[in-house]
């Protein structure tokens, strides 16, 4: 299969290398690792605590190149030993579930920043080239004990990038390597415990969708697109930069909608209100962050804010640049219809075998055409499958806005001097 140009940038950079994975045996990492071994690298290192998952992904892989590391990222002795040798490191071991880092504060607070900082500081002393850290949408104005650790892990590893040696070429070959940057992306549209494997197996169990609150918008993302981002990255990385990648989003109600007519089901809901530690709307990328942003096209990198350790350029020097950007949000960024969900929907692999349908690349029957091949019916002509996936979008009426969402986000961000 054709590789697009970063995967093959990326390919090109790591061929003979050593890749670490931090919680390598997660959504996110099974799927960056499917990507990397089409690659020529060296070595790559799963790392994560229990043995079970390691165990039946080992059985799967059955692939000499992957080395599977017990370890706890809390345990600095447990990272130094996976961290010997390691050209590149993808930091995505973490709590991320929002109800249980919200139960059990400290338990965010050692594995989301003090495991953030022993990673960090392991491959700085290994001399690793590059850190890539996983963050989420819920680290911006955060408002839960998830967002907030996560918050706190993004300036933990970003600060390693203010080290005056680290990333720069100078210093000793050990301290001046590493480059340390993060990414920050919103909901994986079908990843573990998310609301779309829940919608899905409720209808299927014949269930009405337990919606939260109708209007709630969230960002959508295919986990290829969460890959790609991480590639991105990789491949850009400067010490301190935040790569964002612009993503269209949707309301919950139009989820719910778009996932009960692709599964040919009547909507039926139980509107159960919002739920503690949840935002009406998340922001990925905040005005302040915006105003250093530099467009990539579908990405944004947010720069360092570079004043280096001058305590008195905190105090006494302020921006007198003139604010005339807003938050990146889920409520501002270009929005998807029922019609857009229902096709972003059936992008994803985890839907199109729900549907019993082949992979994307080849457009596959409708589900329609799909449901009347499995019943030994005609395709009838209206389910023949028409033009590729495409997202579509539609802008979001004014008045469906928060009043801080004037401008469309995914335009270049503005700051007049
Ligand atoms: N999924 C999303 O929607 C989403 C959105 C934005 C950002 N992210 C970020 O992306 C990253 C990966 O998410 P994911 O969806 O792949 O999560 P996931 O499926 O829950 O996987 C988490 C991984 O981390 C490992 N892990 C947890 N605690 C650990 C510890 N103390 N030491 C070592 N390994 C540990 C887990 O394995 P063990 O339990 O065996 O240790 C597992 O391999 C996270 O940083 C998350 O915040 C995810």
């Amino acid at each position: 299969m054709a590789r697009s140009p970063l995967t093959a940038t990326v390919a090109k950079a790591l061929r003979g290398k050593t890749v670490l994975i931090t919680g390598g045996t997660g959504s996110f990492g099974r799927a960056v690792l499917e990507r990397l071994r089409t690659m020529d690298l060296a070595q790559i290192r799963i790392f994560s605590r229990d043995e079970l998952k390691q165990e039946l992904m080992r059985v799967e892989l059955s692939d000499p190149k992957i080395q599977f590391i017990i370890g706890d990222v809390r345990s600095r002795e447990s990272v130094d030993a996976a961290m010997r040798g390691v050209d590149y490191v993808f930091h995505a071991a973490a709590l991320k579930q929002v109800p249980s880092c919200e139960f059990f504060p400290m338990q965010a607070v050692y594995t989301n920043i003090i495991g953030s900082h022993n990673v960090v500081e392991s491959a700085i002393a290994h001399g690793v080239d590059r850190v890539i850290c996983l963050s989420t949408d819920k680290a911006v104005q955060p408002v839960n004990a998830m967002g907030m650790t996560k918050a706190l892990m993004e300036k933990v590893a970003l600060s390693a990038a203010r080290d005056p040696l680290v990333g720069t070429g100078r210093g000793t070959p050990r301290e001046r390597r590493t480059i340390v940057a993060a990414v920050r992306y919103g909901n994986v549209m079908y990843s573990r415990g998310s609301v779309i494997p829940l919608f899905v197996s409720q209808i299927r169990a014949g269930r009405p969708l337990t919606i939260t609150e109708p209007g709630m918008t969230r960002f959508l993302l295919p986990l290829s697109g969460a890959i790609d981002l991480i590639l991105f990255a990789f491949a850009h990385a400067q010490p301190g930069d935040i790569f964002i990648r612009k993503s269209p989003a949707c309301t919950v109600a139009d989820l719910a909608q778009g996932t009960a007519d692709l599964l040919e089901a009547p909507l039926k809901v139980h509107h159960i209100g919002m739920r503690h530690g949840e935002k009406l709307y998340e922001t990925l990328a905040s005005r302040e962050e915006l105003r250093r942003a530099q467009d990539m096209g579908d990405y944004w990198r947010v720069r360092m804010d570079g004043r280096g350790l001058e305590y008195a350029k905190y105090f006494t020097e302020g921006d007198t640049g003139e604010v005339e950007v807003d938050d990146y949000t889920s409520h501002n960024t270009e929005r998807l219809d029922v019609e857009g969900v229902r096709r972003l929907l059936l992008t994803l692999p985890e839907m199109r075998a729900e549907l019993a349908l082949g992979p994307a690349a080849d457009r596959g029957p409708s589900p329609r055409a799909a449901r009347a091949r499995r019943n030994g019916k005609a395709v009838p002509a209206s389910a023949r499958p028409t033009a590729p996936a495409r997202m579509e979008r539609v802008a979001t009426p004014d008045a469906d806005r928060p009043r801080t969402a004037a401008r469309s986000a995914g335009s270049r961000p503005r700051a007049r001097r």
